[in-house]
């Protein structure tokens, strides 16, 4: 992940300076809070890569400067990705970072969760998006999905999610250190069944933005 580190400060310091992609640019600062931080989650669960494996799909909903979206397309160029984010200029920055890094399996949409409708089975990753009872119900979809949530280490103070128990599945909660940082907790869920409200006309099919 070296070369990745290296071209994405780089490109921090040109094109996009001024766009707050990221407050770190100490590079291993940036290589355990960014970096590692993406990576480790799902390469310490072997039910978050076996998901990954088996879907093929990963839809990082809320990448803001790339995070966990860039470092994962990077290591896993044979898994589809698709970033999706409602703020407009981190898009563009993250397409046009994606075309630098010549990663043609990564596809960014300028959208919302609440507007998409998963027509195609994926894992789906949140990192510093919200929170968990509200980003679940959010999610339209007639497939089998995962959801990881990457949290910080006391997020069972702060949340509570056994409303969203009666539709998904807790299947995965591991705690990890990660230098420089106060510890991460991984959070999956698996959606039950395949029943779902219908698929409104006004809805984006996932299928369409890859
Ligand atoms: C705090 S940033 C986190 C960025 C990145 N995941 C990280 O950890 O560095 C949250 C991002 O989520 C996006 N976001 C929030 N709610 C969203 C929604 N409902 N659909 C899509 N994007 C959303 C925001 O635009 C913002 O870029």
């Amino acid at each position: 992940m070296k070369e990745f580190c290296e071209k994405y400060l780089e490109i921090l310091e040109t094109e996009f300076k001024g766009l707050n992609l990221t407050r770190i640019t100490d590079p291993k600062e940036f290589y355990n809070k960014q970096v590692l931080d993406s990576l480790l989650p799902l390469e310490s669960s072997e039910i978050f890569m076996d998901a990954l494996r088996e879907k093929g799909l990963l839809v990082d909903v809320g990448f803001g400067g790339g995070f966990p979206l860039l470092p994962i397309a990077y290591k896993y160029p044979d898994i589809e990705c698709l970033g999706i984010d409602s703020r407009r200029k981190k898009v563009d920055a993250v397409r046009r970072i994606g075309e630098m890094f010549h990663m043609e399996h990564l596809k960014v949409a300028h959208s919302r969760l609440e507007d998409i409708y998963f027509d195609r089975s994926a894992v789906l990753t949140f990192k510093a998006v919200g929170k968990i009872t509200d980003l679940l119900p959010m999610i339209k979809s007639d497939q089998e999905l995962f959801a990881f949530f990457y949290k910080g280490p006391n997020y069972s103070e702060l949340e509570r999610f056994d409303s969203v128990l009666r539709d998904w599945e807790l299947v995965e909660e591991k705690m990890m250190s990660i230098p420089g940082t106060e510890g991460r907790v991984l959070l999956g869920f698996k959606k039950k069944g395949n029943v779902s409200p219908l698929m409104e006309k006004s809805l984006v099919k996932v299928s369409t933005l890859l």
